[in-house]
């Protein structure tokens, strides 16, 4: 359990499977994403990578689409900004996603070394839980990767590790890596304090934030639970479902 990604450095994740965690919003988005249909999502660290990628894909003749965040605001310029429901398959079907946001996709690439990476939000709980526990995966140390808000820790992140390290273990399955360290505790303790997801979300800084600048329905949708149920796992740099 990372409560932040600059707690861990990237090799401590060798040989395990990363689950990368940012619920409000970017982890929701990119299940929303290829649940809708998007033929993969392509995840950039800055604008520039995004915008020099989405370039690349479209003089290969690819139907690309940029999408991302900047302060929770879409970039200039770009089709889509972060906001799980505009992810549909009218918009996304089909066509690769190349996406960058300011703290998600930061912290899904500080876990390259890992075995396995993956991304969980409320929206794929119980798919990605059942996928940790299936058999061949339960053996590798799974490391819950929380993407904080500008090197903080989040609510909503250390919320959703700590509700599906709590499936993993009253299931009895899955190993988790420092399952009795502190940030584990604090996290599943913290998730059977607050079952009610959607009031905790609407209580965070950031589901504050996006209230704030009127993205305050997205709340609602990243406290769903099973809403868009596939795994997102990467391979190289395309996230894809798990089939
Ligand atoms: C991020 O990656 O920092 C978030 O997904 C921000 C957002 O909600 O747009």
């Amino acid at each position: 359990m990372h409560l932040v990604p600059s707690l861990f450095a990237p090799e401590m994740l060798a040989g395990g499977t990363a689950v990368v965690i940012d619920v409000l919003r970017a982890s929701t988005t990119i299940c929303h994403a290829l649940h809708a249909g998007a033929d993969r999502v392509v995840p950039c660290g800055t604008v520039e990578h995004a915008r020099e990628t989405a370039a690349r894909l479209k003089a290969e003749g690819e139907p690309a689409l940029l999408a991302g965040e900047r302060g929770c605001v879409i970039v200039e310029g770009f089709d889509l900004g972060n906001t799980p429901t505009d992810f549909h398959p009218e918009s996304v079907g089909g066509r690769p996603v190349v996406l960058t946001t300011t703290n998600g996709t930061a912290a899904l690439l500080r876990c390259l070394e890992a075995e396995e990476v993956l991304v969980g939000s409320f929206a794929n709980l119980s798919a990605i839980c059942a996928h940790l526990s299936a058999d061949g995966n339960d053996e590798r140390p799974v490391h819950f990767v929380c993407a904080g808000t500008d090197r903080n820790v989040t609510l909503e992140d250390a919320l959703f590790a700590g509700r599906a390290a709590n499936r993993l273990l009253a299931a009895g399955v899955g190993t988790i890596a420092h399952h009795d360290g502190d940030p584990t505790r604090l996290a599943t303790a913290f998730a059977e304090a607050h079952p009610d997801t959607a009031a905790a979300l609407a209580d965070s800084r950031g589901g504050r934030n996006l209230a704030r600048l009127g993205r305050g329905e997205d709340i609602a949708v990243c406290a769903a639970a099973d809403s868009a149920p596939v795994v997102p796992r990467l391979t190289g740099d395309e996230l894809r479902p798990v089939s």
